[in-house]
């Protein structure tokens, strides 16, 4: 048994070690939000975070991760409401089809914390493993900044 500690919650999962996080999240953990894109660590769909850093699911087994603390896109937000980049994303129609969504707005929240009033060029530079088929792009940007401006305000 692999003890793990996903969204604040305490898992024990029956699984191999060497299994990528991504598949125990949504075929043993049915938390579902984290997608399948490439499974080559170049798409970042399955985007979620560990200890606070991003990393992409699909390159990390589930032994790296035993013991720290996972966050899936269902516990970005704390209580009941909407995080602020998931409120900006909703404000903006950010999502076309939305398989890259979950991905993009996980790497947006650590982006945010490490630069809580990004740039143009710091969102570009931050975002751009997150591949977005669909485009969204410009949206994108205009909800982060959105959320950028939203978390300062209630600091
Ligand atoms: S599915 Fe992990 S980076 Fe594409
Ligand atoms: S919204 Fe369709 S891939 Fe991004």
């Amino acid at each position: 048994m692999l003890e793990l500690t996903i969204n604040q919650k305490k898992h024990s999962l029956d699984a191999d070690p060497n299994m990528p996080l991504l598949y125990a999240l949504r075929d043993i953990a049915q938390l579902t939000g984290t997608k399948f894109g490439c499974g080559l660590g170049q798409c970042g769909a399955c985007t979620v975070h560990v200890d606070g850093t991003p990393v992409r699911s699909c390159l990390t087994p589930l032994a790296a991760v035993t013991g720290k603390a996972i966050t899936t896109i269902e516990g970005l937000a704390s209580g009941e409401g909407l995080h602020p980049l998931q409120q900006a994303w909703v404000d903006n129609n950010v999502p076309q089809c939305g398989y890259c969504q979950a991905g993009q707005l996980m790497s947006a929240a650590a982006l945010l914390k490490q630069k809580p009033s990004p740039t143009d060029k710091d969102i570009d530079t931050y975002m751009q493993g997150n591949i977005c088929r669909c485009g969204t792009y410009p949206r994108i940007k205009k909800a982060i900044k959105q959320a950028a401006v939203q978390m300062q305000e209630v600091k």
